[in-house]
C-alpha cells in the first residue's frame, strides 16, 4: 500500500535541465575573481584558415570583457588587412606596427603599443606593409619564432594576450602558433565549415611536434550561429560530434550588430553592452577563465 502514499510529483521523471546549443546543459560560469597581481600574459591565436569566420570579431569582444573583468589585455594585429586595428579605432598609418617589431627596426614593443577606447586594452596595429613580412622573414634565422621574441618582451605588462591571425597556414600564423599557448578556433556555422579544420588542427600537431610542445587547443567556438535555422543547428551538431568537449559551450550568435559595431569601431561590449551578443562574449571570457585559458 506504501505506493498509494507516494507523493505523485515524485513518481515523475526528474525534470530535464535546459540544454545549449551545443546539446550541454546550459549554465553560468562564474564571475573571474579580480586579479591582485598581473603578468606573464598566456598568449592566445584566434586561429582558421578559413575568411570571415569571426576571428577579428572574437578578438576585438574578447579583449574587451576579459579586460571589463579586469584583466590586462593586449591584441596583436596580425593580419595585413588591418581590420582589428580598424576595428579598435586605432591608427595604422605613420606609426609603428607589428611589421617594424617582426623585423626589428630598432623599435621596441613598448613604441608600438597603442591603447584603446577600452581600459585595460591595447593593441599592437598592423597595415598592408604585414604582408611582405612573409617574403623577408623566410631568410631568417629561426623564422618562426620571429613574434615569440616580440611577444617575451611585453608577457610581464598582461594577462592575456590575444593574435588576431588572418586567413591562411603561412609563416605568419606559423608564427603566431609557435608563440602562443593556446589556440581558439571560431568556426562558421555553415555548410563547409569542417573542411579546413582538420588540415589547421595538423599544423596545429606539426608546431607542437617541431616547435611550441606546450601548445594547446584551448576550444572551438561555434560563431553566426542561427537557431532558427535548421541548417545552422545541424552544423552545430556535427561540430559537437567530431570535436566533442573541444567545443566551447559559448556559442555566437548571428546578428547585425556586429556589422554595427564594425563601422563604430568599438567592440560591441562598448557598443551595445546590453545586447545579447555582449553577453555572449562576456559568457566566453568567462568560460575561458573557467577553463583555465586565461588567468
Ligand atoms: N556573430 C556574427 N553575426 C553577424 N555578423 C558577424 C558575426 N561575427 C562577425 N560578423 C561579421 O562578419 C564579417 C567577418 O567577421 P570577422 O572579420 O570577424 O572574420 P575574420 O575571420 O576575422 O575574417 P578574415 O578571415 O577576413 O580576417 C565581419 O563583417 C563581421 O562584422
Ligand atoms: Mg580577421
Amino acid at each position: 500500500m506504501t505506493d498509494q502514499k507516494r507523493d505523485p510529483a515524485s513518481t515523475t521523471a526528474p525534470q530535464e535541465s535546459k540544454l545549449g546549443p551545443t546539446g550541454r546543459p546550459l549554465r553560468e560560469f562564474p564571475t573571474p575573481p579580480a586579479l591582485r597581481e598581473h603578468g606573464p600574459a598566456r598568449i592566445i591565436a584566434l586561429c582558421n584558415q578559413k575568411g570571415g569566420v569571426g576571428k577579428t570579431t572574437t578578438t576585438i569582444n574578447l579583449g574587451a570583457t576579459l579586460a571589463e573583468y579586469g584583466r590586462r589585455v593586449l591584441a596583436i594585429d596580425f593580419d595585413p588587412q588591418g581590420a582589428l586595428s580598424a576595428g579598435l579605432g586605432v591608427q595604422t598609418h605613420d606609426v609603428p606596427t607589428i611589421y617594424d617589431l617582426l623585423l626589428s627596426r630598432g623599435i621596441e614593443p613598448a613604441d608600438a603599443i597603442q591603447h584603446t577606447a577600452v581600459a585595460n586594452f591595447d593593441v599592437i596595429p598592423a597595415n598592408i606593409d604585414l604582408s611582405a613580412a612573409e617574403v623577408h622573414l623566410v631568410t631568417e634565422v629561426a623564422r618562426e619564432q620571429i613574434l615569440a621574441g616580440v611577444l617575451r618582451k611585453v608577457s610581464a605588462d598582461y594577462d592575456v594576450i590575444l593574435i588576431d591571425c588572418q586567413p591562411s597556414l603561412g609563416l605568419l600564423t606559423v608564427n603566431a602558433l609557435t608563440a602562443s599557448h593556446g589556440v581558439v578556433i571560431p568556426l562558421e556555422c555553415e555548410y563547409f565549415a569542417l573542411r579546413g579544420v582538420a588540415l589547421l588542427i595538423e599544423t596545429i600537431d606539426k608546431v607542437r611536434d617541431r616547435l611550441n610542445p606546450a601548445i594547446t587547443l584551448d576550444g572551438i567556438l561555434a560563431t553566426m550561429y542561427d537557431s532558427r535555422t535548421l541548417h545552422s543547428r545541424e552544423v552545430l551538431e556535427r561540430v559537437v560530434d567530431a570535436f566533442g568537449d573541444r567545443v566551447l559551450e559559448t556559442v555566437i550568435t548571428r546578428t547585425v550588430k556586429f556589422p554595427d559595431a564594425t563601422v563604430a569601431a568599438t567592440p560591441i561590449t562598448e557598443f551595445a553592452p546590453e545586447h545579447q551578443a555582449s553577453k555572449a562574449y562576456r559568457q566566453l571570457a568567462r568560460e575561458l577563465v573557467f577553463r583555465g585559458a586565461v588567468a
